[in-house]
C-alpha cells in the first residue's frame, strides 16, 4: 500500500534537517543524495540482515547519479557498537579513499545508525551523512536529534558526539518486515512520547491499539511524524543535553539502563526495558504522590495490549539494580535523578531521590 510523504523539519539552524516519512521511498535516496551537491562518494554503511533485504534497492538507486558508491557491511547486533569495530570501519574508509566529499549512509536500526553516524562524525573531523532507519525504534527515537556513539565494555553509548545528519528518509513499508517483538519494542518509546509530552496522542495510541498492531501504514506514518515531531522539538530547545529539557525523552531509561545492564544486555530488547522502566518511573512518581495511581494503570494497560513486558523480574536483587543506577552515565555525583510525571503528557525531572523509593518501585 503506498501513503502519501509527509516531512518533519528538525530546526537547528545551519544544522538543520528534514525526516521524511512515506512508503516505498527508498529509491527516492539517489535524488536526495544529488541534491545535496558535490558528492563524490557515498559510503553506505549497513549491517548483515539489512543489506540483504534493501541493499539492492539502495544500491541501484544510488547507481544512477553521479557518485562512487561504496558498501560497508557490519554484523547485525549490539556488538558492532564497538571501538574495534569503529576502528575498522575508519579504515576501511581511508582505504576507499573517503575524503571531505564523502557522504556516509547509514542503512539500518539503531546499532547501524549510531555507529556509522559516529564514524561520520569523526573521520576526517566530520563529514556528511544520511539516515535510513529500518526500524521502529531508530525511526522514532536515535535517527533523530544526532546522538551518535559507540559502547565500551560494560558502559553503553559512552563514547560518542553530537552529530546531525543531513537528513533521515522513512519508509514505513520497510516496518512490514521488522519480526514481531522488535515492532513492539519500539511501540514503548511511541508511548513515551504521549507520557512526556502529549497527552492526545496517548488518547489516539489506546484508541487505535489494534490497527496500530496490524502495522497500518497510513496510521503508523501519522505516529511515526508526531515521535519525530516531540523529539525535533525538544532537540531545537536543547540540542546538546545541557538545560534538562532533552533529559525528558529520558523518561523510564534509568530504570531501564539498570535492567539492561544487570541482565547482562541480553535478556530484554532496549524498548522492552523501556516498557518496564516507564512503570517504575510512574510508581515512584505514585510514591511522591505527584500522580494518581490511574496514570499507571492507563500505561499499564497500553503497554500490555501491545505485549511488552511490565514487571522486574523476580529473581533481579533490587539493591543491585539500584547500584547499577547510581553508575549509570547520566547520574550526577551518585546522586539519584529520574524523569516523572506530573500529569498524563506531562514529566519533571527530580533529583536526590531516597534509594528505598526507588527500591520500592521496582516492585
Ligand atoms: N534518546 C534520547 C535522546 O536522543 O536524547
Amino acid at each position: 500500500m503506498s501513503v502519501e510523504s509527509t516531512t518533519v523539519f528538525v530546526d537547528l539552524a545551519e544544522r538543520s534537517y528534514e525526516i521524511r516519512i512515506g512508503s516505498d521511498n527508498l529509491a527516492d535516496i539517489g535524488r536526495w543524495v544529488e541534491s545535496l551537491g558535490d558528492i563524490s562518494q557515498t559510503i553506505v554503511i549497513t549491517d548483515s540482515n539489512v543489506r540483504q533485504l534493501y541493499g539492492e534497492t539502495v544500491l541501484r538507486t544510488l547507481s544512477t547519479i553521479d557518485t562512487r558508491i561504496d558498501i560497508i557491511t557490519v554484523p547485525a547486533g549490539e556488538a558492532s557498537k564497538s571501538i574495534p569495530m569503529l576502528d575498522e570501519i575508519l579504515n576501511q574508509m581511508l582505504s576507499l579513499q573517503a575524503d571531505r566529499k564523502s557522504l556516509v549512509l547509514a542503512l539500518g536500526g539503531g546499532v547501524v545508525g549510531d555507529l556509522a553516524g559516529f564514524a561520520a562524525a569523526t573521520y576526517g573531523r566530520g563529514i556528511r551523512f544520511l539516515q535510513i532507519p529500518t526500524t521502529l525504534l531508530a525511526t522514532v527515537d536515535s535517527s533523530v536529534g544526532g546522538k551518535v556513539g559507540i559502547n565500551l565494555p560494560g558502559a553503553k553509548n559512552m563514547v560518542g558526539a553530537f552529530w546531525q545528519p543531513q537528513g533521515v528518509l522513512v519508509d514505513v513499508n520497510v516496518l512490514q518486515s521488522l519480526p514481531e517483538r522488535d515492532y513492539r519494542a519500539g511501540l514503548a518509546e511511541v508511548i513515551k512520547y504521549g507520557v512526556i509530552q502529549d497527552v492526545e496522542f496517548f488518547g489516539k495510541l489506546e484508541a487505535h491499539a489494534d490497527l496500530i498492531l496490524t502495522r497500518d501504514p497510513v496510521l503508523m506514518r501519522d505516529i511515526i511524524a508526531r515521535c519525530c515531531q516531540l523529539k525535533a522539538e525538544v532537540v531545537t530547545e536543547d540540542e546538546r543535553e545541557t538545560t534538562g529539557r532533552r533529559a525528558i525523552l529520558n523518561y523510564g531509561h534509568t530504570f531501564c539502563h539498570a535492567l539492561e545492564s544487570c541482565t547482562g544486555y541480553g535478556q530484554f530488547l532496549h524498548g522492552e526495558a523501556v516498557a518496564i522502566g516507564m512503570l517504575c518511573a510512574s510508581r515512584l512518581a505514585e510514591s511522591l504522590e505527584m500522580i494518581d495511581a490511574d496514570i499507571t494503570q492507563r500505561q499499564f494497560q497500553l503497554l500490555t495490549k501491545f505485549g511488552l513486558p511490565t514487571d522486574v523480574p523476580a529473581d533481579l536483587n533490587r539493591q543491585e539494580l539500584v547500584e547499577a543506577m547510581q553508575h549509570d552515565k547520566k547520574t550526577e555525583h551518585g546522586k539519584l535523578r529520574f524523569i516523572l510525571p506530573v500529569a498524563m503528557g506531562h514529566v519533571k525531572i527530580v533529583d536526590d531521590i531516597d534509594s528505598k523509593l526507588v527500591q520500592a518501585a521496582l516492585n
